[in-house]
């Protein structure tokens, strides 16, 4: 018997950064997936997982937090298991690739041994290894990828999710990799070095979030794009682009997006861009041109999702 779980990878329509400062934050479910599978092993727990492996063992340690929490919280002690992890989400640049694993990991877990665990409880459960890797993390990547669809998200309060039919971005990887940790301390440092600076750019967020909130729900695009290229400014603005995201938004702008914006960190990672699907090619050539890997990423409405597999058998 195996278990089987799936969880989608995440992009931040409006508010990184301004959610760690406690503003409101919109993110949407894409689907690229982490997948996991659980069976039973001769001896102890034995992790592999093909990219992270060959990246090196410490990168391994989230997941095994996520195994031992979850063991842990089952009341599990003395148990044998095999646990690979089989990932889509490009590592380190925006796409929430380390909190799909965690909740696939969790998910898949707890399924084995028949459990069908709450979401609440798996984003209680995921938390523990995000704060490892990410210091304090607002909780908007497991959020989102445990749930799907679009996510309103309040930090320390909850959110709201939104029911969306088709929704396609386009997603531009600059393939720069770096750490969420080191671009969320460059804005605390900020924030202490200059707070009116800091507090005026999060007004001027407040009040783009209330209009993008309302933009989503009226499907009006062009508004959405317009208020995703305000956002790039701000987060510019925080310090946390980078002259290559420049260039993609830049140009993705020029191919004919309604607008695009970094997604995630910043700091390299991956921008997304808004079009329509006239001219959804046209951005991605335009993109793949100046060195992006592109991906045009559907809306993942499900979130993590389960299944048992007996012999040839699949259980839902
Ligand atoms: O780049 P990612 O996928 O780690 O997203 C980070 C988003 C931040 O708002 C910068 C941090 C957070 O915890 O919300």
């Amino acid at each position: 018997m195996e278990a089987l779980a799936i969880a989608p990878a995440k992009t931040i329509l409006f508010g990184e950064h301004f959610v760690v400062l406690g503003k409101p934050a919109i993110a949407m479910a894409i689907g690229l997936y982490a997948y996991v599978s659980v069976k039973e092993f001769t001896h102890g727990i034995h992790v592999e997982s093909t990219k992270l492996n060959s990246l090196n063992r410490k990168s391994l340690k989230p997941i095994k937090l996520a195994t031992q929490s979850t063991l842990d919280y089952l009341g599990i002690s003395r148990v044998s298991l095999k646990i690979d992890i089989n990932s889509f989400i490009p590592i380190g640049v925006g796409l929430g690739s380390s909190a799909a694993v965690s909740v696939a990991t969790i998910a898949a877990i707890t399924r084995f041994f028949g459990i069908d665990l709450d979401r609440k409880k798996i984003h209680e459960l995921a938390f523990i290894p995000e704060k490892e890797i990410h210091g304090k993390p607002s909780g908007i990547d497991q959020t989102t990828s445990i749930y799907g669809g679009i996510i309103f998200f309040k930090p320390n309060k909850g959110f709201e999710r939104i029911p969306c039919e088709e929704l396609q971005l386009i997603i531009g990887n600059t393939k720069i990799t770096r750490s969420t940790k080191t671009l969320v301390n460059r804005v605390k440092e900020l924030l202490d070095k200059n707070k009116d600076y800091v507090i005026k750019l999060q007004e001027s967020y407040e009040s783009l979030y209330d209009e993008a909130i309302k933009a989503i729900k009226l499907k009006d695009f062009n508004k959405i794009g317009e208020l995703m290229i305000k956002n790039h400014e701000l987060l510019k603005k925080l310090g946390v682009s980078h002259e290559i995201l420049d260039k993609f938004v830049e140009k993705a702008i020029e191919a004919g997006a309604f607008g695009a914006k970094l997604t995630g960190a910043g700091g390299g990672g991956c921008m997304i861009a808004l079009a329509d699907k006239e001219r959804m090619n046209r951005v991605a050539e335009a993109l793949c041109e100046i060195g992006g890997e592109v991906i045009i990423a559907n809306i993942d409405k499900e979130g993590v999702r389960t299944k048992i597999l007996r012999g040839n058998l699949l259980e839902y």
